[in-house]
């Protein structure tokens, strides 16, 4: 499965620049460099859709993409920067915050939230935070375990199921591999569960 189009629509780096709210939404959010942007990347079948890099901090911006889901439902996927990169100016830092919960609090048609997770990392106490600030404002979450190539086959579902602990989730995160092509049809599968409940 993968998106039958998609592209870029603009980005925002405050809620005045934010875009109307005119399709549902998708947001994808976690760790600087955990693999946001190439998720995206692949799971609509456009390798630089998204920017991606070896450099953590690399997406500082929102950046909305139209897609159309592989039932052609047309929708927004919307790429956040990522949190917990130490590096990044403490002025940008400190706006990370509140950008992120104006977009959370304020986007009508936000539908989920995509949290990834490093296998290699597990879950932090930003992940716990974060997963439960969604649930107290019911924006219901999809997790999905990155670079799961990172690991051996047999260690993947231990680490799943661990991350699954940890935040009390009703289901295990979906094991994806942007560079083995594991897990996506998956998450497309969780997508369109969202869409249609
Ligand atoms: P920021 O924009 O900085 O928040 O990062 P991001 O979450 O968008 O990460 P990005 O997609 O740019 O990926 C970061 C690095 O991880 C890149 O070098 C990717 O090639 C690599 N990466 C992403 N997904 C995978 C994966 O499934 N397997 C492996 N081995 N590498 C991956
Ligand atoms: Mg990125």
């Amino acid at each position: 499965m993968r998106a039958r189009a998609a592209r870029f629509v603009t980005s925002a780096a405050d809620p005045a620049q934010f875009p109307p709210a005119t399709l549902p939404e998708i947001a994808f959010a976690g760790r600087s460099n955990v693999g946001k942007s190439s998720l995206i990347n692949a799971l609509t079948g456009v390798a630089s859709l998204a920017r991606t890099s070896r450099t953590p901090g690399r997406t500082r911006l929102l950046n909305w993409f139209w897609v159309t889901t592989p039932r052609g439902t047309p929708v927004h996927f919307v790429d956040l920067p990522g949190y917990g990169y130490a590096d990044v100016p403490l002025a940008v830092r400190d706006a990370w915050r509140p950008l992120i919960e104006a977009f959370l609090a304020q986007r009508s048609e936000l539908r989920a939230v995509v949290l990834l997770f490093d296998i290699r990392r597990g879950a932090g106490d930003e992940e716990i935070d974060f997963a439960a600030w969604l649930a107290a404002r019911g924006i219901p979450l999809v997790t999905v375990v990155t670079k799961a190539d990172k690991v051996a086959k047999n260690k993947r579902k231990p680490l799943a199921a661990a991350i699954k602990r940890d935040l009390g989730l009703a289901r295990e995160p979906i094991l994806v591999s942007t560079q083995e092509g594991e897990g996506l049809d998956e998450v497309w599968r969780a997508l369109q569960a969202v869409e249609d409940r």
